[in-house]
């Protein structure tokens, strides 16, 4: 990913940036993180996978008062403290239309000789007719697990960029597309994150996980 190359990251401990995650509520609401370090840490975040390389998502970075009083209209109470405080909330969308600037992308990479014809034609005659006769449950379910990927993606992301952030589902979804002026037919809310520097001694909730034995079996 040469793109990335120059990318600083603040810490790039990767023992440390994956078990010292924990979702922060309480943020510094003096800080502010500018508009090209999100659009940077969301840029490198989609680099995560996603079903046939649809990059079904579409981000919503809410970093305005005027956008947190939007968010009150469909964000439940109990995640107030993370909307007032945090620098920025991310609402990660899933796209059911994603499929179609799909041969775009596709036919970008052939032409950048990036591909094969025999792999543009590959694709073309098996994935794209699959998602063209794909129904709405399909798209939301693939569309659902590309943003759960992304947003993982993001939330490792911020840290290694020295922030903290929480994943949020608590928010009315019939909602969400509407209220930010997304069709509700193509776009489908999946999460949202909060982002910013954690407030100095606010008390966070400790977490705990089952048993490794509990939760998995070989086969
Ligand atoms: C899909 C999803 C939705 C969540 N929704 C909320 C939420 O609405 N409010 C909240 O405070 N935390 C929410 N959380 C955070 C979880 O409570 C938290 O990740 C879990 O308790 C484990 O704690 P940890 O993140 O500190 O490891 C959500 C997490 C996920 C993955």
């Amino acid at each position: 990913m040469s793109n990335f190359d120059n990318v600083k990251f603040s810490n790039n401990d990767f023992k440390s940036l994956i078990f010292g995650r924990h979702s922060i509520r309480h943020y510094d609401p003096s800080v502010k993180i500018p508009r090209s370090e999100l659009k940077e840490m969301l840029a490198e975040a989609t680099t995560a996978p996603s079903s046939c390389n649809l990059q079904s998502w579409h981000f919503i970075v809410v970093d305005t008062d005027e956008g947190k009083e939007k968010l009150k209209k469909f964000f439940m109470k109990f995640n107030y403290p993370q909307l007032e405080s945090c620098s920025a909330m991310v609402l990660f969308f899933g796209y059911t239309d994603a499929f179609k600037k799909y041969r775009d992308l596709w036919q970008g990479m052939y032409d950048r000789k990036e591909i094969t014809h025999e792999m543009l034609e590959k694709i073309f005659a098996t994935f794209l007719p699959l998602y063209e006769h794909a129904s709405q449950d399909v798209l939301i379910s693939d569309g659902t697990r590309d943003c759960g990927l992304v947003a993982m993606q993001f939330m490792l992301l911020a840290r290694a960029y020295g922030y903290e952030t929480n994943p949020i589902g608590g928010y009315d979804w019939t909602k969400a597309a509407a209220v930010m002026g997304l069709d509700p037919q193509k776009y489908f809310p999946v999460m949202a994150v909060s982002i910013g520097k954690p407030e100095k001694g606010a008390q966070e909730v400790e977490t705990n996980r089952y048993p490794i034995d509990e939760v998995m079996q070989f086969m």
